[in-house]
Formats: structure tokens, C-alpha cells, sequence
């Protein structure tokens, strides 16, 4: 255990405010990350399952690496291949192909008790808590400790270190269905973190947790990454653990890897179709349909700002209005953190003489503004819309732009196609 690691533990004495929670979710370098060696590495990796007489392709090579002191979040939709690729990296379940190594040891090499020493090495938490329910907390804190050897003594300071570090001391001798969800959490983390793993590996950790309760358990985690330095391997359905938390993210469709990037990138201006299709509610819904499909006159017009990391900061827009012949109607605006990074975004109406919106826009993007013109429609075009769709209901209109968001590469392109009649 290094001195940080020991001085963070003896420290711990207390649950986190919600203001201390979304102070450590918005860290924005990962504390120990070092330009070392990755921590885990996963090269080619492939598995498969037989389910009756079908073979099942779980993970199709899939490569990454896992840097020391991130945390790296795993997305997919159900039966992706998440769980699977998890419990590949521990070896629970064992590859049909390709490499792992985790802080440098090939462990799809290793076999019997160097395996078990190895998986010592890689913690993991759980959705459903995974706690003996015959063993007091203590007890099931002290469990991976008594399979790995450790004297009494040393246990017993160790189990009381992490029952501090988890905010339950108190609670040492309760069983576990004295204890609320989160809770069970925190001994589930306890018990991870008993015998010094370089990784702790997380399942859907928070899932069957309610939202406060995410929260707080969020905080424990985002502060022993920062604070010991330990690396952490997230898998979640929940956008939301993965903005606040992650610094990098991987998304998995259909058992391969699809993107692989920083959070505030992939939230920002995700690649994939299945990145765009997990992150919709986030990316969508800032563009009411019928203010996209209002006609606007010369001179007018409907633009997506998106601003992240530090021109987020800047008054960009003021300066626009003082030195253009520009007037900016701010239509919806919303400000949020994307993996650290401040991020925020605009839809603006920009009105003045056509030659000065241009250059608005010119300008915005020379200080590197994201600018998505939303689309000028002309009566001719209005028309051309109804034709093909535009014409329809509400939610058929609303479903209309969700799937012309998942077809294009950038949501703002894909609303401007929309307004002129999905035909592009
Ligand atoms: N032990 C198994 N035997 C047979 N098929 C399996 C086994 N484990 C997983 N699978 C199959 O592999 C695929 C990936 O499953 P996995 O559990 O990794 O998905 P997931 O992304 O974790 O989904 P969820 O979000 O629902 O937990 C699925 O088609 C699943 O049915
Ligand atoms: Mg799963």
C-alpha cells in the first residue's frame, strides 16, 4: 500500500455532503493518472456462448486499455456484452481468444493458485451486493482476507480501516439485511477493497440503488479514485453515473467496441450510431419540433451552439452582439459538466443582415464554438416537409427527428434534414 493510500484510509471518518459529492464528480484529471504502462490491457479479445443449438457472439475483438487512476465506463444496451467482458478481465469467465494483462501480468495465461493470486489483484462490486448473508459486515469484509491468509491481527485492522473508510464502523457487527441498499454497497466496496487490488472492477454497482443513494455511493467511489489513486473499470446502463463519474468511455454494441473516447467527447459529438442512439435523451429534446419547423424570414437564423471546456467560460456571445450588427434571442440554453469539462449549449436565433449572421457564425467557430445551423426553411421547402412527414402528429414528427438523429453523423445536420423533408 503506498503512503497516500494509507494517509487517505486513516482519514476517512464520515459520509459526503451533496455538495462535496458533486465537487468530487467534477475533478477534472484523474489524481494518479501517470503516463506509465496501462493498467489493464485487453488485445483481441473474443467470446462466445453456446445457447441450445445457437452460438452466441458475446465480445468480437475487442482491444482497449485502461490507463492508471481513470475511470472508465463501459455502455452498451442489454445483452451487448458488458457483463461478459467484465467478468472476462477477472477471468470468471475465460476467453475463447485474445489477451488480458492487468498491471503488466498476461492473466488469460494463469492457471490455478496463480490465478486466484491475480484475481486478489482485481476488486469487484456488484449490482446485487453479493454479501454472505450468514456473516455479519465485519465478517464478509474479512472474507477474501481469511481465503488469502492473513493473520488475525491484520485482518482486524484492515476490516476496521475499510468499515471507516466506508462510513460504517458502527455498523460492523449487523447482518446484512439490517442494512439498506446502499449500505450493502459500501461493505460490497469494503469487501473489494480488502485485499489492496490495483483495479476494482464495477457491475452495474449502483443500478438497484435510488438516486440519492447513486449519488452518495458515487462520491465514495470518484473519492477513492482520486484520493488512492485506484483504478476503476465501470459498466453501467445509466448515462447519467457515466457523466458524472467517468473520465473515458467505451461502448459496446453487439459484442464489439464501438468508440472509445472522453466522456466530454463522446456526450459532446458521439460517433457511433449506438453511442448517439444511448446518449439520445441527452443530445435531443433542446430543440422543441415546432420551433424548428417555424418559418423564419431573411436574415434570420435557427443555430445549435455547443461550447466545451474552457471557451464554456468565456462571453463569447456578448462580444458577438457589442461588436456585429447581430441580435442573439436565446431560445433554450442549459450548462452541465461533461467528464470534468465544462460544457454547455445554446439555441440561439440570430437575426441582422445576412451577410453579418455569416460571419457571426464564421466567428464563432474560429473560437471554437460547435455551430449547427438549424435549418432556414423556405415555403417551398414547408411544404416538400409535410409531404414527407412533417405534416404528421406530434409524436410521429418527434419520432421522425429521433431517427434522423440516430441515421446522421451530427445531430445538427440530421435536424436541418429533418426540417426540409427527410429526404436528404
Ligand atoms: N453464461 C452464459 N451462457 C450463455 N449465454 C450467455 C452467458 N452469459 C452471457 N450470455 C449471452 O451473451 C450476451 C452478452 O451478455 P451480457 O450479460 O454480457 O450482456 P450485458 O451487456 O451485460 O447485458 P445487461 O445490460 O442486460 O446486463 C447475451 O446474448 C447473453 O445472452
Ligand atoms: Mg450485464
Amino acid at each position: 500500500m503506498t503512503s497516500t493510500q494509507r494517509s487517505f484510509l486513516l482519514s476517512q471518518t464520515r459520509d459526503w455532503t451533496p455538495l462535496e459529492v458533486v465537487e468530487i464528480a467534477t475533478e477534472v484529471v484523474p489524481a494518479a493518472a501517470s503516463s506509465g504502462r496501462p493498467i489493464i490491457e485487453v488485445e483481441h479479445l473474443r467470446k462466445s456462448f453456446r445457447q441450445a443449438d445457437q452460438q452466441v457472439v458475446a465480445l468480437d475483438d475487442i482491444s482497449f486499455q485502461v490507463e492508471p487512476g481513470e475511470i472508465f465506463g463501459v455502455m452498451g444496451l442489454s445483452g451487448a456484452g458488458k457483463s461478459t467482458l467484465i467478468r472476462c478481465i477477472n477471468l470468471l469467465e475465460r476467453p475463447d481468444g485474445g489477451v488480458i494483462r492487468v498491471a503488466g501480468e498476461e492473466i488469460t495465461r494463469l492457471r490455478g493458485p496463480a490465478l486466484m493470486a491475480a484475481r486478489r489483484r482485481i476488486g469487484m462490486i456488484f449490482q446485487q451486493f453479493n454479501l454472505m448473508a450468514s456473516r455479519t459486515v465485519a465478517a464478509n469484509v474479512a472474507f477474501p482476507l481469511e481465503i488469502a491468509g492473513w493473520p488475525r491481527s491484520r485482518i482486524r485492522q484492515r476490516v476496521a480501516t475499510l468499515l471507516e473508510l466506508v462510513g460504517l464502523s458502527d455498523r460492523a457487527n449487523a447482518y446484512p439485511n439490517q442494512l439498506s441498499g446502499g449500505q450493502k454497497q459500501r461493505v460490497g466496496i469494503a469487501r473489494a477493497l480488502a485485499p489492496e487490488p490495483v483495479v476494482l472492477l464495477s457491475d452495474e454497482a449502483t443500478s438497484a440503488l435510488d438516486p440519492e443513494t447513486t449519488l452518495s455511493v458515487l462520491g465514495l467511489l470518484r473519492r477513492i479514485n482520486r484520493e488512492m489513486g485506484l483504478t476503476i473499470l465501470m459498466i453501467t446502463h445509466e448515462m447519467q453515473v457515466i457523466r458524472e463519474v467517468c473520465h473515458r468511455v467505451g461502448v459496446i454494441d453487439h459484442g464489439r467496441l464501438v468508440e472509445v473516447g472522453p466522456v466530454s467527447q463522446v456526450f459532446s459529438r458521439p460517433q457511433s450510431p449506438m453511442a448517439r442512439r444511448l446518449l439520445r435523451a441527452h443530445l435531443s429534446n433542446d430543440v422543441p419540433a415546432d420551433l424548428l419547423a417555424r418559418p423564419r424570414s431573411d436574415g434570420r437564423q435557427l443555430v445549435r451552439l455547443t461550447f466545451l471546456g474552457e471557451v464554456a467560460e468565456q462571453p463569447i456571445v456578448a462580444q458577438l452582439v457589442r461588436e456585429l450588427p447581430v441580435l442573439v434571442n436565446v431560445l433554450y440554453g442549459r450548462i452541465d459538466r461533461l467528464g470534468g469539462q465544462p460544457w454547455g449549449r445554446l439555441v440561439v436565433e440570430l437575426s441582422g443582415p445576412p451577410a453579418a449572421v455569416a460571419s457571426a457564425c464564421a466567428r464563432l467557430r474560429r473560437e471554437g464554438v460547435e455551430v449547427e445551423e438549424l435549418g432556414v426553411p423556405e415555403p417551398a421547402t414547408i411544404q416538400q416537409a409535410g409531404a414527407n412527414g412533417l405534416g404528421k402528429d406530434r409524436d410521429e414528427q418527434d419520432e421522425a427527428n429521433e431517427q434522423s438523429q440516430l441515421a446522421e453523423p451530427v445531430p445538427g445536420v440530421a435536424a436541418r434534414a429533418d426540417v426540409r423533408g427527410g429526404a436528404a
